[in-house]
């Protein structure tokens, strides 16, 4: 079975083709590579031992989108293609509304012509705001967006209900991402940040190869246990895998699911499991609050453990492992670093 993946080429794209192909499924990759590389798509091609169906297209350009459902005929669509740092979001909102909303309704359009049976959306915990109970579950009241980021995934979730409510033949599932780190055990993929990273652990093991002079720790004044926020981090391919069982889902037509471990650690927490899982010390110093940021988040996944079946297999320590190994790997292989 054919399943097209926008965004096929990027951190949680790429794991997702690989798990869609463990479970004998068929991924079709749409990416143009702005956020990516092209050997992403070779060392997938490693991963699986075979070559992988990919059309570098630009998702915001209808007709060849349309072309290509005309001629591969999915039976389903995971949407990643989207732009996802809080921080830059806050700086330049209209790429934020461009990206994620237009495009996102220029793909329905395109799909609004033809038959699919599910469709899979990257949402994202920053749906929730700054929630007053944690951890939070798929019926946690939505809070005003802390970023023009989160207010996208918002939106986003809001049009696919709308939209998908005319089109009861298709299966919706809206995944809400908490923190995705790690990198596939092969080390050959993982987390590509172009230019200077706004995500934690991409800054943490840029910092340890000694691309960048030190971490700052963006606040240490928080109302938590060492004053640093929390998160839900979550091994990128536990959450690939969370994608391959929302496509054999027939639980319902209009699926929202968290996809977190459900529990959460402080940025001083990962710093010092990095530290301690690959034996090396981070150079970090703390810096003020980051704008968008929200003090503590983690995920009740209770919904998704029960209807799919879903369980983390990795541990914080294992994706610390895999993130150190991609680095080093980048570095030495592909002389990024
Ligand atoms: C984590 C923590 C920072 C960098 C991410 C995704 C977003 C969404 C949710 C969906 C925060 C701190 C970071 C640094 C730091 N999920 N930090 N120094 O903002 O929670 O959002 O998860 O996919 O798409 O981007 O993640 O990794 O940027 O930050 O102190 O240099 O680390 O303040 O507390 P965030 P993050």
């Amino acid at each position: 079975m054919k399943i097209l993946l926008t965004g096929g080429a990027g951190f949680i794209g790429s794991h997702t083709a690989v798990e869609l192909v463990n479970e004998g499924y068929e991924p079709i990759i749409i990416d143009d590579f702005r956020n990516s590389k092209s050997f992403v798509i070779e060392n997938i091609e490693k991963i699986i031992g075979r070559k992988v169906v990919f059309h570098c297209t630009d998702i915001g350009d209808q007709e060849k989108i349309s072309s290509i459902i005309k001629q591969e005929k999915p039976v389903g669509i995971i949407h990643f293609a989207a732009d996802k740092a809080v921080n830059e979001s806050v700086k330049n909102p209209l790429k934020y509304y461009h990206n994620n909303i237009v495009n996102l309704i220029k793909l329905l359009s395109v799909i609004d012509k033809h038959n699919i049976d599910s469709f899979i959306f990257s949402s994202s915990c920053t749906v929730y705001g700054s929630p007053s109970f944690i951890p939070v579950n798929e019926k946690t009241p939505i809070q005003p967006a802390f970023s023009p980021y989160g207010y996208t995934k918002q939106v986003g979730e809001k049009i696919l209900t709308d939209f998908f409510k005319t089109k009861q033949q298709t299966s919706l599932t809206m995944l809400r991402y908490f923190n995705p780190i790690g990198a596939h055990p092969s080390s050959l993929i993982g987390e590509l940040p172009l230019g200077v990273p706004s995500n934690l652990v991409p800054y943490i093991t840029q910092t340890a190869i000694g691309k960048r002079k030190e971490l700052t720790i963006f606040g240490n004044d928080y109302n938590t246990a060492d004053g640093t926020c929390i998160r839900d981090y979550i091994h990128v391919v536990d959450l690939a895998r969370a994608h391959v069982l929302s496509l054999k889902n027939k639980h319902s037509y209009n699926n929202i699911y968290n996809v977190g471990v459900g529990n959460g650690k402080s940025v001083l927490e990962v710093v010092h499991s990095f530290e301690e899982i690959n034996n090396l010390k981070v150079n970090y110093q703390f810096g003020e609050r980051r704008d968008g940021d929200v003090p503590e988040i983690y995920a009740d996944n209770h919904l998704i453990k029960t209807e799919l079946k879903w369980e983390p297999i990795f541990s914080l320590k294992e994706a610390l492992h895999h993130a150190w190994a991609w680095e080093r790997e980048l570095k030495s292989k592909y002389k990024i670093g």
